[in-house]
This record gives C-alpha cells, structure tokens and sequence, in this order.
C-alpha cells in the first residue's frame, strides 16, 4: 500500500485554481482558464482590449486529437463512454454531445448518469485545452434548447498560461483509475479532503466527507439498492453486458475488477453476479472513508456541473495520490434522497465516493478518438447558440 503522511508534494493546494463563474448575461457561460469572462461569439481581445492576429486561431489535428484523448479518459457509468466530438471547421471550437445509444436504459433511465460522464469529460477538455494547447476556453452549456444532445460547446480563446496545478491536474488525468481493491486503514489526511472539497466549489458542487456513523449509513444503502438490483433480470443482464472478461473498446474488464470482503458487505458494486464464484476474497478497510458529492438544484445543467465536479475532486484525489471508488447503486433508485445527509438541506447527491490508499490499478479501456468523432454537417461551420460568428483568423 502507498502511504502518505500529510499533503503529498504533488497535491494542489486549496484555493489554487479559480473555475467557475457566475455570468449575469449568461448563467450557463464559463471561463475556464485565463482571466475574464467572455460573451457568447465575443472576440478575444489582447491583454489591452486590441485583437492580436492568430489569437483565435484554430488547433491543428494533432492538438484536437490530444484533448479528445484527455476528455475520453473521463469516468462513465459501466464505462460506456457515453460521449460524441464535433470540431468546428476552424478547428477553434470543440462540441461536446450526448450519445443516446450509450445511455443504459436500467441503470440510467433518465440520463443522470450520461450528462455527469460527458461532464466529466469536459472538466477534462477545459484543463486539457488551458495546459496542453495553453489556450483559454469559452464553454456554453446546452448552448442549444432545440438540440438537448448538445450538451457544451468549447471555443478556444486567446493564449493561456497554466499555472503549476492545473498542470498537476492534467497529469492526473491518463493516471486516474477507479480502484475496486481493499484500500488501507491509513486515514486521507485533512489537507487532501481540503483539497478535493475545494475542487467541488471551484465547480460549483458540494463534497462532504461523511463521519464514521454517515459513511455506515450511506454504505448500508448501498448495499440495499443493490439487493435490490440483483433481484432483476434486466439488471443482471445490463452488468453482464458492461462488464467481465476480456475487453478492449469499453465496459469493465476482469482486471479492472476487484475481490469481494468475506463475512461483511463490500464496499464495492458487484459487477460479475451471474459468476459461481467471485474472483477472489479479500479484507477491506475496517472503516471505509467516504464522500458525497452533490448540487444545489436538479437538472441537466447541473449534473454537467457534478461531472465537471466529480473530474476536479477525482483529478486532485489522483494528483495526492489517493484512491477513488465512485458507487452509485442508491442514486439510481427513486430513493436517492437517502443519501443526502439530513442535515444538508435541500441539496442533490450525484456521487458517493470511497477514498483511500491503495495500490494502484490497470486502466480501463478507451474507444479510439475516431470512434468518438463525428464529421461537422455539411454547411454547418458553427455550433449551434454562437449568434455573432467571428472569422477565422489566420
Ligand atoms: C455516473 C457514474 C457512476 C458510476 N458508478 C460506479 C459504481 O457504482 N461502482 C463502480 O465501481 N464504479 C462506478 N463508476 C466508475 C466507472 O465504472 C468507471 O469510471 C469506468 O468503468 C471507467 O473506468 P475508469 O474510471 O478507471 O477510467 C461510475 C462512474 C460514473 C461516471
């Protein structure tokens, strides 16, 4: 097991990164990087006010393919990648859609799920684009009412310089992996947790770290929700669908599995129950450490935000070195009220998270890009919701 006594050198510290911004003209308009914000279709101005040529210029393939890769390698329920990429002609902005045909018509009947993976997958694009390309970002949620797939688009603004955590945070992305295996004993030490609830608010989302008593209430659910599941053949064949054996494009392989505890609930959806007998057993953390990730309102703009949440708190649990675990079986009940702890006011849990040490795991497979790529309509050269298009600067 990995071992940590304190904040890790490469942990961010909290109050680092600034994100999200509330927008009086345009409350679904955000900055990610850089300094200010900008309107829909607004020219990126220089530093003082004047437009330099090739500002706006658009990123070459190379580039594109490379913060595709970074928002690929977001988490997703069962890991159905349940995402499309469209880049504008000039390649200076980036659409970001819902794929219908990945949503899983059990686990996620209402999309919840597909919105917070695409979320997450943007969260990783807007760092991916401020550090790999060293551009700003203009993003729109659902910038179109009219096209409900189209969840964001990213315009790529003028030169950014990343600072030393975001550039953390994009390293941590190819690192991040959910970790199913028995975590240690070792408490995450308060700086961390710091750390990722500062994560949280920068998206405008809410972690809390639940006591000892919470995390055995929020764990008992699980596994209730989950008994639940198990009794229904439609769920049993969706897992078997999504998960075990050899894969290599999507769904959870065998190796991305874990053991099963002996004697006592494990803190672990299980994914392979049509199995005679489970991989292995073995003795889980007597005192899982657990957090809850939630937003203030309902909603598919917000649960873009608890995925652009999610990415953050996981990205900088990964750069601490700590280990995540997200477990969702509650929220996909009509019962996921439960989770929320009943001293939280009216807010919506998205996500329950397990955190720990642990050794680290194998990644789970990716599609290729060109399997998430679609090619832009013919004539269409800009997203959908941009009013005043602006030439493409040489
Ligand atoms: C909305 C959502 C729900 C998830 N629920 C669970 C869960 O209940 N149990 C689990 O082990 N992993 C869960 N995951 C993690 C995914 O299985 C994981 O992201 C996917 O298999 C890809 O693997 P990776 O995270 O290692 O890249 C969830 C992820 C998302 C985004």
């Amino acid at each position: 097991m990995r071992s940590a006594g304190g904040v890790q050198p490469g942990c961010p510290p909290p109050g680092a990164v600034r994100s999200l911004v509330p927008s009086g003209q345009d409350q679904w308009l955000y900055w990610s990087s850089g300094a200010g914000v900008r309107l829909p279709g607004m020219r990126q101005a220089g530093p003082r006010g004047s437009l330099r040529s090739g500002e706006t210029a658009g990123l070459s393939h190379r580039m594109i393919e490379q913060l595709l890769q970074a928002a690929a390698a977001a988490p997703s329920m069962h890991n159905t990648q349940p995402w499309r990429f469209r880049v504008g002609p000039a390649g200076d902005v980036i659409e970001l859609r819902a794929d219908p045909a990945r949503q899983l018509p059990y686990g996620d009947p209402g999309g919840r799920a597909v919105h917070i993976a695409c979320g997450a997958a943007l969260l990783n694009l807007r760092v991916a684009a401020g550090v790999a390309a060293g551009r700003q970002t203009v993003v729109r949620l659902l910038p179109d009412p009219g096209t409900p797939l189209l969840l964001a688009t990213v315009r790529f603004g003028g030169p950014h310089k990343a600072g030393e955590t975001e550039r953390k945070l994009y390293a941590a992305i190819e690192r991040r992996h959910t970790n199913r295996q028995p975590f240690s004993d070792q408490p995450v030490p308060p700086g961390v947790l710091a750390s990722m609830t500062e994560a949280a608010t920068l998206e405008g989302a809410i972690l809390h770290v639940l006591d000892r008593e919470e995390a055995v209430r929020v764990l008992h659910l699980a596994a209730d929700a989950e008994r639940a599941q198990l009794a229904d053949p439609a769920y049993r064949a969706e897992l078997a669908r999504w998960a075990g054996g050899q894969r290599d494009r999507d769904g959870i392989p065998d190796t991305a599995l874990g053991p099963r505890a002996l004697g006592r609930a494990t803190p672990v959806r299980h994914f392979t129950p049509g199995r005679p007998y489970p991989a292995g057993y073995a003795r889980f953390e007597a005192h899982p450490q657990v957090a809850v990730l939630s937003v203030r309102s309902g909603g598919t703009v917000a649960w873009l935000r608890a995925g652009q949440a999610l990415e953050r708190v996981l990205l900088t649990a990964t750069a601490c070195g700590i280990a995540t675990c997200p477990l969702t079986q509650p929220l996909e009940t009509a019962d996921a009220w439960l989770v929320r702890d009943p001293r939280c006011g009216t807010e919506y849990p998205q996500m329950i998270l397990r955190l720990g040490y642990a050794d680290p795991v194998p990644p789970a497979p990716r599609r290729p890009v060109s399997d998430v790529l679609d090619q832009p309509d013919p004539g269409d050269d800009l997203p959908p919701g941009n009013q005043n298009p602006q030439p493409h600067l040489p």
